[in-house]
């Protein structure tokens, strides 16, 4: 099976990256020549554990290839992934299309034989439809079906999450692509991954659905734990209490900082906004915007609460930037809106991120200084913010930061430590909700 990738992001280069290890050749194509030039280096431009050994493994057999322009490896390919980003568009706050769509076209005069093109990129319930037209107008000659095969993958885990996905879903319209698609994923599915087929509008749909659903859980428990820090109920029971009911499940019933990434924030607005275009309702997912919303606020206001109601000449120490652990990506973190404020309202930053921090450079306020060493935040601070829970901060030497800092506040955004212990240590504990 030939396949072309276009777009080599977290998520074209990750999965291109698999296919090719269950066996297909593959051609990544990204129009970013630098990201090009570092992966035909041996270079990964991005961070995301063990995909370097991955990329190297299957370059050196012969299976993975990457270019920076269109060609040959399009007219070869059996199967064209599209998955490109699709950002929030500023005017509409909908999703900006404009990517598949050039994509659709620059692949269509180079399509020969028939050819599946795939929408990996999470889309508006009819981009397939448009895609199709798109093509068909650029090359009327084409012999072509369009499906949606939208990815899950999180960042962090993106390898194991790709080969040992809890589902994949194929949409399409019509059994050939379906046949084709199946074949790709045979290596999975003989494992026991389930595929399911769809149209491609509830395929569309179905990653919007997910992602709205998990934002919601964790909106929602997020507002317990407000509810928690008023009351003096304690939101870690709380949660373990809920999530050992089968029906509610444990996982996305950590309370934090509110949720981030290239994802959730931009695929619950985009939920709503397909709404919208379609006449529906969708109340909760609006509320659940402004619920996390409120809870970036709430953040600023316990910070503020610790450092005992203004950051006038505070200095504070913040460890981690990343919207989660083991990535680079600060695409809508938290830390950008928390820090911001922070930094409006007087106080001195010193931060760390063991991968964020290159990125964090173009996001934040350039009066940041930022730490090779994690423990250097903590010189001179008045307080200590816990924004991400890596796994390098989840055992502190709580002796050494005591020496290090000017204060004694320990405020833990992801509810690493428990507050006896930080309590022992001489410090003053913030926790979410406990
Ligand atoms: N990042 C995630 O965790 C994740 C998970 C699931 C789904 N998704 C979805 O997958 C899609 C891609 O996300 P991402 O995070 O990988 O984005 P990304 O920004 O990391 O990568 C997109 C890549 O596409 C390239 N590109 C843009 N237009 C192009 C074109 N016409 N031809 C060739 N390359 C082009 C860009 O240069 C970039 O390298 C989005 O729709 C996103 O919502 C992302």
């Amino acid at each position: 099976m030939n396949i072309a990738v276009i777009g080599a992001g977290y998520v074209g280069l990750v999965s291109g990256t698999c296919f090719a290890e269950i066996g297909a050749k593959v051609t990544c194509i990204d129009t970013d020549t630098g990201k090009i030039q570092m992966l035909k280096a041996g270079e990964i431009p991005i961070f995301e554990p063990r995909l370097e050994l991955m990329v190297a493994r299957n370059v050196a057999e012969g299976r993975l290839k990457f270019e920076s322009t269109f060609g040959d490896a399009l007219s070869k390919a059996d199967v064209i992934f599209i998955a490109v980003g699709t950002p929030t568009d500023g005017s509409t706050g909908g999703i900006n299309t404009s990517y598949v769509e050039n994509a659709a076209r620059s692949l269509a005069p180079f399509l020969e034989n028939y050819t599946v093109i795939v929408n990996k990129s999470t889309v508006p319930v009819g981009t397939a439809d448009q895609v199709s037209k798109i093509i068909f107008v650029a090359n009327d000659n084409a012999n072509f079906d369009v499906a949606s095969n939208p990815e899950f993958l999180r960042e962090g885990s993106a390898i194991d999450d790709f080969m040992k996905p809890d589902r994949i879903i194929v949409g399409v319209d019509n059994s050939r692509p379906e046949e084709i698609l199946k074949q790709i994923y045979q290596p999975l599915t003989d494992q026991g991954v389930p595929l399911i087929t769809m149209d491609s509008k509830s395929a569309e749909l179905t990653k919007y659905a997910s992602n709205a659903f998990l934002a919601t859980k964790v909106a929602f428990i997020n507002e317990m734990a407000a509810l928690c820090d008023a009351s003096g109920a304690n939101v870690k029971s709380v949660a373990k209490g809920m999530g050992l009911d089968k029906r509610i499940g444990p996982r996305f019933l950590s309370p934090g900082p509110g949720v981030g990434g290239s994802c959730f924030p931009k695929d619950t607005r985009a939920l709503v906004n397909i709404a919208q275009d379609n006449n529906a309702e969708a109340r909760i997912v609006t509320s659940v915007i402004e619920a996390n919303r409120r809870q970036l606020e709430r953040m600023v206001k316990k910070i503020r609460l610790a450092s005992g109601g203004n950051f006038q000449d505070k200095n504070i120490g913040i460890m981690g930037l990343t919207f989660k652990p083991n990535t680079d990506d600060m695409r809508e973190s938290p830390a950008i809106y928390i820090i911001g404020e922070l930094e409006q309202a007087g106080a001195q930053i010193k931060a760390h991120d063991p991968e964020g921090m290159a990125q964090a450079k173009i996001l934040l306020p350039n009066s940041i200084s930022y730490c090779d060493a994690m423990y250097e935040v903590c010189d001179q601070a008045d307080i200590l913010v816990l924004m991400t829970e890596w796994d390098t901060y989840k055992n502190l030497d709580f002796e050494l930061i005591q020496k290090l800092m000017r204060g004694q506040t320990v405020v833990d955004l992801r509810n690493i430590y428990e507050r006896n212990y930080i309590e022992r240590g001489g410090f003053q504990y913030y926790g979410i909700g406990c």
